[in-house]
This record gives structure tokens, sequence and C-alpha cells, in this order.
């Protein structure tokens, strides 16, 4: 009886711990763009990736462009077309993702692609 006791309990602990166990997921962190101090943003590391997980699935080569696969992307952005240097918030490549697009930026991300842009859009 004691030991049916001390399983039951032991069950019962092991549920209510168990059972309350969550992932816990960080939250991005969102860097100012207009920060003079901030770190450099490399288009290889931290832009592309975006646009992997993001973009690709339909701005792959032969499909939409831009052209946002991984060895294409930086050609294919290096255009007044979509980086505006003098006012880097009207930039497409910025802008087109915040509205109602095939995908949308997280505030995180945007800022990086603006910080980018700010930092002279440069294929580092
Ligand atoms: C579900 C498919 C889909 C996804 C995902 C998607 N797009 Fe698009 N995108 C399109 C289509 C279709 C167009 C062309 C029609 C239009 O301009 O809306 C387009 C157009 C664009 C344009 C304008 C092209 C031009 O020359 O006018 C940009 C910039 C763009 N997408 C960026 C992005 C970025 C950055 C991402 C990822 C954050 C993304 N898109 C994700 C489908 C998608």
């Amino acid at each position: 009886m004691r030991a049916l006791k001390i399983i039951i309990s032991t069950i019962a602990l092991a549920l209510f711990f168990g059972g309350c166990a969550y992932d816990f997921i960080p939250q991005e962190e969102v860097i100012d763009p207009d920060d003079p101090n901030a770190e450099t943003i490399s288009f290889s590391t931290e832009i592309v990736p975006i646009f992997t997980s993001k973009c690709v699935r339909c701005h792959s080569t032969g499909a939409t462009t831009p052209d946002l696969s991984t060895n294409n992307a930086y050609s294919s952005l290096n255009s007044s077309r979509y980086v505006n240097e003098s006012t880097p918030e009207s930039s497409l490549i910025y802008t087109k993702p915040l509205g109602s697009h095939g995908a949308t930026y997280s505030d995180a991300e945007a800022a990086k692609i603006l910080l980018w842009i700010k930092q002279g859009a440069q294929d580092n």
C-alpha cells in the first residue's frame, strides 16, 4: 500500500512538473536603425538568411523578381528600384514586405534591412 502511494505520488509529481514544461522563445532584439553606434549589418550572414527563410519560396531564380536566392540576392537588389539610398525608408526591398505581401518582416528583421540600407547597402 505504501509502495503504491509512493508510485502514485511520483507519477503525479512527474505529470505536474513535466506537464508544465514549455519552450521559452526569447524575444528577438529589435535594433535601432538610427543608432550611429549600431553594429555593421552583414548582408551575407544577417540579411540573406531572412530572404532564405521567408522569401525564396516565391523569389527564387527564374521565378518572381527580385531573385533573392543566396547567390543572386545582392546583384538583384543592387539597383535604385529596390534600394533608395537617399531615403532608405522608401526602399522597395524594405517597404514591400511591410504591407500585405506573400511574407512580412518581423520588427527585428525590418530594422535590420533598414539599417543595412542606411549603412550603404554593402555586399558584406
Ligand atoms: C507567396 C509568394 C511570395 C513571398 C513569400 C514573397 N513574395 Fe515578394 N512578390 C511576390 C509576387 C507575386 C510579386 C509580384 C507582384 C507584386 O509586386 O506584388 C512580388 C513582388 C515583390 C517585390 C516588388 C518587385 C518589383 O520589382 O516590383 C519585392 C521588393 C518583394 N516581392 C520582396 C519580397 C521579400 C523581401 C519577401 C520576403 C520577406 C517576399 N517578397 C516574399 C510573391 C511573394
